[in-house]
């Protein structure tokens, strides 16, 4: 199947809300419908974890890149798959795709109060460049990190 395949877009559109409900708070998900419009958005691409044969991935980031600057849009592991490195994986994977692509700045945001992603980020060498208040549906500011590659 072509790589582009609206088939194929849709079920991975498919998967990754499945992960993102089941990774997510209600009023931080987004549907399939959401994934499929910002998966043909221009420079964004998403990588899948290696999920046990025959199983879906167990998580993925997607990211999307502009010239020499990059920003994760959303990134999520299925909670049983926690804890094992996946994540730390795929961040790095994903600034690796990045530098080869010639960006040389990340960004991301993340909720204030999400500590298991703040350390996770802060451990890969993002610091943090600024915050925006009530940025979230249900009020909670973001944080908005950056990493220079
Ligand atoms: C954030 C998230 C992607 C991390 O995925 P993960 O596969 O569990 O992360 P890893 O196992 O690679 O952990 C890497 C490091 O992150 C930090 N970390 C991860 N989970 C943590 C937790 N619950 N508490 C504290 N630190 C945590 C630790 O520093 C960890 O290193 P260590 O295990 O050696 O201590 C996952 O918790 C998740 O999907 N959360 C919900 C969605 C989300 O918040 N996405 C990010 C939005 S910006």
């Amino acid at each position: 199947m072509d790589a582009r395949s609206p088939a194929l877009v849709r079920t991975l559109a498919l998967m990754l809300a499945r992960i993102h409900a089941a990774a997510f708070p209600p009023a931080y998900q987004w549907d399939a419908a959401a994934m499929e419009t910002l998966m043909g958005m221009p420079g964004v691409s998403v990588l899948l974890a290696e999920g046990e044969a025959g199983l879906d991935a167990p998580g993925f980031i997607m990211m999307r890149a502009m010239g020499d600057e990059a920003e994760i849009l959303t990134f999520a592991v299925m909670p049983p798959a926690r804890r094992c490195g996946i994540g730390r994986d795929l961040l790095a994977r994903c600034v690796g795709q990045a530098a080869r692509a010639g960006v040389a700045t990340v960004f991301l945001e993340v909720a204030r109060d999400n500590a298991p992603a703040m350390a996770l980020y802060c451990g890969a060498g993002f610091t943090q460049v600024g915050l925006r208040r009530n940025y979230y549906p249900d009020g909670m500011d973001a944080c908005v990190m950056r990493r220079e590659i």
